[in-house]
């Protein structure tokens, strides 16, 4: 039986920094969006475990070593709570189809590890306790349980306490000038991490919410500010940086609007990561 899951990219509508835990990890209150376009993983029993790669951006893992790719520790995860219950987790080849660029903002790593753990889980017919798999989730990545269920939502806490919100499809462009940004050094260089939480969500009111890791990202990478700028150029109703970047996303009125501003983004900045997508519900 072959399992195919999609990766979903994430995208953070916005992004309040209201805190930070005396063990250094920022206290986060934030509006999340995942995309149709992604990565995929597909699994497939085999004899022994084997990981592949294809994609644009496959050159960017590392294939020598995948021991540290975050599919795999998913993997031995999943397969040590499994064993512990007394339970099989047979020998399996994950296929990474890498769509996305890496270290990029859009959860590429987290929503990898995610379609990994429910792929496994339908291949495994596995039903892991919630919390167990909560923990388990959250112990690859802060990222990794709202992957889990990849629709919209709101985040809080570390990015561990979820509420599912209700929004509609949007249209929308992914920009990343393909410059890799660091997460830890993004809020390293935070100046001020205790902002205002986001509040009442609404649609009309994403323009007054924010990426509270935006401006320490522009300092870093310079390059995002020139994206951000491209996509105002467009006629994006709004540009904002996703995560800590570098990715940076625009808003449209509709799908074809966005195709037409990745047309024209594309013919000027080749070597850019340009993509129009929708949001799921
Ligand atoms: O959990 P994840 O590996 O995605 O986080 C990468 C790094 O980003 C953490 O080691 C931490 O430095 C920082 N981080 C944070 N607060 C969060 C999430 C991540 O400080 N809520």
């Amino acid at each position: 039986m072959r399992i195919a899951e999609k990766a979903h990219a994430k995208i953070n509508l916005a992004l309040h920094v209201t805190g930070q835990r005396s063990d250094g990890y920022h206290l986060l209150d934030t509006l999340v969006t995942f995309t149709e376009t992604g990565d995929e993983v597909t699994i497939d029993a085999a004899g022994e475990d084997r990981f592949t790669l294809s994609g644009r951006f496959a050159g960017d893992l590392d294939q020598a070593d995948p021991s540290g790719n975050l599919v795999i520790r998913a993997r031995d995860g999943l397969r040590r709570l499994l064993l512990r219950d007394g339970r099989t987790a047979p020998p399996v080849h994950i296929h990474l189809e890498k769509n996305l660029p890496v270290a990029s903002g859009i959860g590429g790593g987290s929503a990898d590890a995610a379609a990994c753990l429910r792929g496994l889980m339908r291949l495994w017919a596995a039903k892991p306790d919630g919390q167990a798999l909560a923990d388990l989730a959250l112990g690859l990545g802060a990222d990794v349980p709202m992957c889990l269920l990849s629709r919209p939502l709101v985040a809080r806490g570390i990015g561990d306490i979820l509420e599912p919100v209700a929004l509609p499809p949007l249209s929308l462009l992914l920009v990343n000038p393909l410059k890799p940004v660091s997460t830890p050094a993004i809020f390293r260089r935070l100046t001020n991490r205790h902002n205002p939480p986001m509040g009442t969500i609404s649609l009309e009111g994403l323009p007054a919410l924010r990426n509270d890791l935006q401006p320490a990202a522009e300092a870093l990478e310079p390059a995002i500010t020139e994206v951000l700028a491209a996509l105002r150029a467009t006629g994006a109703t709004l540009q904002r940086m996703s995560g800590s970047g570098a990715t940076c996303f625009g808003l449209y009125p509709g799908i074809a609007a966005a195709r037409e501003a990745a047309e024209r983004l594309e013919a000027r900045q080749p070597g850019w990561f340009v993509e129009a997508t929708t949001t799921l519900r």
